[in-house]
């Protein structure tokens, strides 16, 4: 993970590049740094904690430069604190690196730094031996420095490196881990993701695997592998600068909750013909090429493995082609039995993740066929896709992923009934039937969204619990998992989600009284079913949270609370249900005090594995 921003122009280089590292903060918050040129020297201030920290211990600070590096950090070697922090530099200070990703070898570099070249450390980071490294390949040459370097090292890289004898240049690597050049006029930057540059600059490079960048004020400079100088078409951005600010909210997630209704309009209009027929822009599969799938594999890290749980029962539901679910970290090493006859779609908000890109490449070695299902434009995830089917979400920025989620459903929602009108499974009426839904979707949910207040004052009441069961079945099942993971990963609450009818295989051993368990009973054709699993816990002295659609009210018979989602066809409830278990989590980290839109331990996008 960690975020990395450099800039080299005629304007204060640490305001631009403090500026960038404040908008890739979702990638890691532990701590911050920043490297700047100055008077032939090297200037290193980094310091533990979030960029503020930073901010506040350079004010004031005559830290004048046209060019510099920062970063924010996601620990991965090494703890938090300022020593571990990036920049790093080599033994003399000449040589300054920020980095984003693992270097696998580094203790067998480390190792033979210390040995062979009497190298001291200072930190515990991999990063650290990137600056050794460097700076013991230097000769005068910066770009020829880090391509020696980088010919030594194994992992995933993103790097950005200044010296002191080169003031007037930046050279950049990526491998493995996302790197855009932004180009303006009389200066250029590098950063991991396009957001940081949008106050800056609209025309942007999307550097490739295994590519240097060498960046002056006034030119970029693309070379591979080989040191060849290659060609890359100016990538120009569209989308809106302000989208990616709170406009009034306490937090991005409350306001990307309330940007659902407009997402999932968008993702699905965009598609939708004058006959209320989809086009699905993108994906060029043929309708032969589906007719002969024999397997779809969905594959996805996080909520977007959540959403995928949602795809398999569409596709098989719509397209009755079997499909397979797995987390990117499982599938990519345990030797999956694809082919070419498969299907793979990997669901990315990022588009970036590592495992899920691993995961991906693996499937096109055995000759998959790759869709993806992407939130950010031009991301790896979608350049390395043969079919990208893009959610319109937007910047999605808190931490926890909630607009992305819901339109990756409309997006899988949308795929399986292409797929089975493709293969001929689906009558045109039935077709129109589910098209006609999906657009009142948007409606229903700003329907729910006007109760917010009612779930707000529902999680002043279960605001202190320490332990949360999510149950639901079928569809109701993937939703639990999400709304689980909602409430954990802001709140810091054990919760714990599982299929209700395997509840009482074990886990029903640890309801006791007032132990809060929050039952989806979404779906008229297991209502019942679910009836008697509320009953289950409650005989057990459950406190219940029953989510119901509104005409259902037998469920408050059972339940001791309850909340009613609009009426909806059994497939679709999942684009509404998960939406209050948005707000029931975000209210209830919002009385604990907890720091919603930057959780401990977590990061928005997780480019290391
Ligand atoms: C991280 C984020 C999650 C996200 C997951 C997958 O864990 O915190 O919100 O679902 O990565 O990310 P992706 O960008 O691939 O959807």
């Amino acid at each position: 993970m960690c975020g990395i921003v450099g800039y080299i122009g005629s304007d204060n280089a640490s305001d631009i590049i403090i500026d960038g590292l404040k908008k890739l903060e979702y990638r890691g918050y532990d701590s911050a740094g920043i490297a700047l040129q100055k008077n032939g020297q090297i200037l290193v201030h980094k310091y533990k904690g979030r960029i503020a920290n930073l901010e506040a211990a350079i004010e004031g600070k005559d830290l004048y430069s046209h060019c510099g590096i920062g970063h924010t950090r996601w620990a991965t070697h090494g703890a938090p604190s300022d020593v571990n922090s990036h920049p790093h530099t080599n033994g003399d200070g000449s040589i300054a690196v920020v980095h984003n990703g693992i270097i696998e070898n580094y203790t067998e570099l480390k190792e033979w730094l210390i040995a062979e070249h009497g190298v001291e450390f200072r930190s515990e980071t991999d990063t650290e031996v990137i600056a050794h490294l460097v700076g013991l390949y230097y000769d005068g040459d910066l770009m020829d420095a880090v391509y020696k370097a980088a010919e030594k090292m194994r992992g995933a890289y993103a790097i950005g490196a200044i010296c002191n004898k080169e003031p007037d240049k930046m050279v950049a690597v990526r491998k493995d881990s996302p790197l855009v050049v932004g180009l303006g006029e009389g200066c250029n930057f590098i950063a991991s993701d396009i957001p940081a540059l949008l106050r800056y600059v609209r025309k942007i490079y999307l550097i490739e695997n295994n590519e240097t960048v060498v960046l002056t004020k006034d030119e970029v400079k693309i070379y591979n592998a080989d040191r060849k100088e290659v060609h890359r078409d100016v990538f120009h951005v569209t989308w809106d600068a302000d989208a990616a600010e709170k406009e009034g909210y306490d937090h991005f997630m409350i306001k990307e909750i309330h940007e659902q209704p407009k997402g999932l309009y968008e993702t699905l209009h965009r598609r939708l013909l004058e006959d209320d027929s989809i086009k699905l822009d993108g994906i060029t599969i043929t309708k032969e090429e589906i007719e002969n799938l024999d397997k779809v594999y969905i594959v996805a890290c996080g909520t977007a493995y959540h959403a995928g749980l949602i795809g398999k029962f569409a596709i098989e539901r719509f397209a009755r082609i079997p499909v397979e679910v797995e987390v990117a970290s499982e599938f990519r090493y345990r030797e999956p039995l694809i082919n070419e006859k498969s299907l793979f779609i990997a669901i990315s908000q990022s588009g970036e993740t590592s495992d899920t890109l691993a995961a991906l490449r693996e499937a096109k070695s055995k000759g998959a066929r790759v869709l993806s299902v992407v939130n950010v434009v031009g991301s790896s995830v979608a350049r390395e896709s043969d079919d990208v089917f893009y959610t319109w979400a937007g910047p999605e920025i808190a931490v926890a992923s909630t607009k992305a989620y819901t339109t990756q459903l409309m997006c899988m929602y949308l795929i399986a009934l292409h797929m089975a009108k493709e293969k001929g499974v689906m009558s045109q009426e039935e077709y129109l039937g589910y098209i006609r839904d999906l657009k009142e979707i948007p409606e229903k949910l700003k329907k729910i969204l006007r109760s917010e207040k009612a779930i707000h004052e529902m999680a002043k009441d279960l605001y202190k619990t320490e332990q949360v069961f999510f149950i639901g079945r079928g569809n109701d099942s993937a939703v639990s998992y999400e709304g689980s993971l909602k409430l954990k990963e802001i709140s810091y609450i054990n919760s714990f989600a599982i299929a209700a009818g395997e509840l009482k295989h074990g886990t029903i051993a640890l309801i006791e009284k007032d132990t809060l368990v929050i039952s989806l009973a979404a779906q008229d054709h297991l209502f019942e079913k679910m009836l008697s699993n509320i009953q289950e816990v409650k005989a057990r002295g459950a406190y219940v949270v029953g989510l119901a659609k509104e005409g259902n009210t037998e469920i408050e018979k059972q339940a001791d609370r309850v909340i009613y989602i609009p009426e909806c066809r059994d497939e679709l409830t999942p684009l509404l249900s998960v939406v209050p278990l948005q707000l029931l989590a975000y209210y209830i980290a919002k009385l604990r005090g907890c720091d919603i839109d930057k959780p401990k331990n977590l990061a928005k996008s997780v480019t290391v594995e």
